[in-house]
């Protein structure tokens, strides 16, 4: 197998009160900056409103892929991408209009992104496969970092991949991903990995960036 590998952490597991030291310590070595935004009703838990999100997104180092676990998204997920994400993903199950507000978030100059919980199948959003840039499979219930990674995703991760096909679409995993979980992932079809706690529980995270991605390349070449 060859393909290109995408490193996205998670700041969820993050210290909040030097985020921008957090931020700045793994940006040279990842490719997106992973952003969980919950609004305590799609899921039970909160982490930003949009105003608390933007101010990161303008003054991350790194590029933002945000991960909107909010309901009604379709109205906000186009100011996350007007405020300059570089990807937006919506969840399949909090939008009134998934063709619109995908053609918005491109509109608008942002990856568009199709959000799907374990509980979902994939195979009800494949008919929109032309309009998005980017699956993401959820391997855990949304809402918490620290989770353990669902290896029963991995049939959808693989079917995900077959309704891909050879489109540049990334298909990107999200929940329990570490050294230990990442090789099933891969071999299920998932090119975009997002990693929290093993990254900022880790003693350094840079440096765990770089030994998940090295791990994750050296399987795909081999
Ligand atoms: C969970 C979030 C994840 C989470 C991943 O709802 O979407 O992005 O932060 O954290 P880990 O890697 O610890 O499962
Ligand atoms: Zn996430």
């Amino acid at each position: 197998m060859s393909r290109e590998i995408r490193i996205t952490p998670s700041i969820l597991n993050a210290d909040f009160s030097r985020l921008n030291e957090e931020i700045d310590s793994i940006a040279q070595v990842s490719d997106l900056l992973h952003l969980d935004v919950m609004d305590n009703v799609f899921v039970p838990n909160f982490t930003f409103d949009f105003d608390a999100a933007s101010k990161i997104i303008t003054e991350s180092s790194l590029a933002v892929d945000a991960h909107l676990m909010v309901a009604n998204v379709d109205d906000i997920a186009v100011k996350y991408a007007e405020i300059g994400c570089a990807s937006v993903t919506i969840h399949a199950e909090a939008t009134h209009n998934i063709p619109q507000t995908l053609k918005n978030i491109r509109s608008a100059g942002a990856r568009s992104s199709l959000g799907i919980k374990p509980n979902t199948s994939i195979e009800d959003y494949a008919q929109y496969v032309d309009l998005v840039d980017m699956y993401l499979i959820m391997t855990v219930e949304p809402g918490f970092g620290g989770q353990k990674f669902m290896e029963n995703m991995m049939e959808k991760v693989r079917r995900t991949s077959a309704v891909i096909g050879d489109r540049p679409i990334w298909l990107q995993v999200d929940g329990g991903i570490s050294m230990n979980t990442i090789e099933i992932a891969l071999e299920a079809g998932a090119d975009t990995f997002v990693v929290g706690s093993a990254v900022f529980n880790a003693s350094d995270p840079a440096q765990m960036v770089v030994d998940i991605r090295k791990f994750a390349t050296s399987k795909v070449e081999s």
